[in-house]
């Protein structure tokens, strides 16, 4: 079994009204958790591998890692490079064997984000490889913030039918009131859906990706700051809402916050009550065991993806 290109499993989300659960990887046991849960689920999978993560592990071990889970599970895997800042190293990603680079020009003008993506699109397209995209900039719709801030940060339907027809880009990440980390909101959680069906009706080709789609379960906050943690307030997008993009056009959700609440909290639990153990693979295997639960309970309840492989 070979790592693949989203292209079809997109269109397959797509038609079905399902997303893929894009999961952030950056060792052995997170890899492992994940590829198991997908492999029970039966459900296509993407798995992706920030700038941070490939200094972290250094860029030879995870790729020979998501090999291994290619050839042990016998699932075909998406190899995705998250959030690539530069042509340099979407280009060296490329190079690599991955099959779909992200190349993240949302901090640039509208100009500079087409040319830079443009530049990617060209080059990763010449090696068979998918390239995402990203326009408008991730925050969270704060009550207090007016239309024009959500105007000036979120993602403008009418630019991002142009900025695709330019680009030629495979994929859409978009900005609809979704962010980064554990901390989302300050209020309500709220996302903006009228501007999602407006993207989808004017891009009804184009796969959409929401980026910063953690829910923060209180559960694993819970548990978290009961074993030693202190994360108080920390709040994410509701399930419900995550459901209702992926009947949108959503077909790309991507996860990483969620994986680490899980891993840290079983750790944490494990450490607390059993001080006196200081094996690794004592507590990696309950933090293993967690990715895989949360993993299943995401595709199972939250993306719809189970039992769609082909
Ligand atoms: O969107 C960012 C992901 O959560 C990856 O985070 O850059 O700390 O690896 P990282
Ligand atoms: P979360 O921080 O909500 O998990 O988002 C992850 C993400 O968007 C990775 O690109
Ligand atoms: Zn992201």
């Amino acid at each position: 079994m070979p790592l693949i290109t989203s292209t079809q499993m997109f269109k397959n989300a797509h038609k079905g009204g399902y997303a893929i659960g894009a999961f952030n990887v950056n060792n052995m046991e997170i890899i492992q958790g994940i590829v198991e849960a997908a492999k029970e689920e039966k459900s296509p999978l993407i798995l992706q591998v920030s700038a941070g993560a490939r200094k972290y592990a250094s860029p030879i071990y995870l790729k020979k890692l998501v090999e291994a889970a290619v050839e042990d599970s016998g699932l075909d895997i998406v190899l995705h490079l998250d959030h690539g800042e530069s042509f340099e190293i979407c280009k060296a990603c490329i190079d690599d064997g991955f099959t779909s680079v992200m190349i993240d020009g949302s901090k640039y003008p509208f100009e500079e984000n087409i040319a830079l993506t443009k530049k990617v699109v060209d080059y990763a397209h010449s090696k068979g490889v998918v390239v995402e995209a990203e326009l408008g900039k991730l925050a969270g719709i704060e009550d207090d913030v007016d239309v024009s801030a959500k105007d000036a940060t979120f993602t403008d339907p009418d630019e991002a039918v142009e900025f695709v027809k330019r680009t030629g880009v495979d994929s859409l990440a978009i900005a609809i009131g979704t962010s980064h980390g554990a901390y989302k909101f300050k209020g309500d959680p709220r996302l903006d859906f009228e501007r999602l069906e407006k993207i989808t009706n004017l891009l009804p080709n184009t796969p959409l990706v929401l980026h910063g789609a953690s829910t923060v379960l209180p559960e694993f906050v819970k548990m978290c700051n009961e074993y030693g943690g202190s994360i108080p307030g920390a709040q994410g997008v509701p399930e419900d809402m995550l459901l209702r993009a992926s009947k949108l056009g959503v077909c790309k959700i991507n996860i990483d916050t969620d994986l680490r609440l899980a891993m840290t909290a079983a750790v944490r639990k494990f450490l607390i009550e059993n001080p006196s153990e200081f094996d690794p693979r004592k507590y990696l295997s309950p933090a293993r065991s967690a990715i895989k639960n949360m993993v299943q309970h995401k595709i199972k309840n939250v993306l719809g993806s189970s039992n769609t492989l082909k």
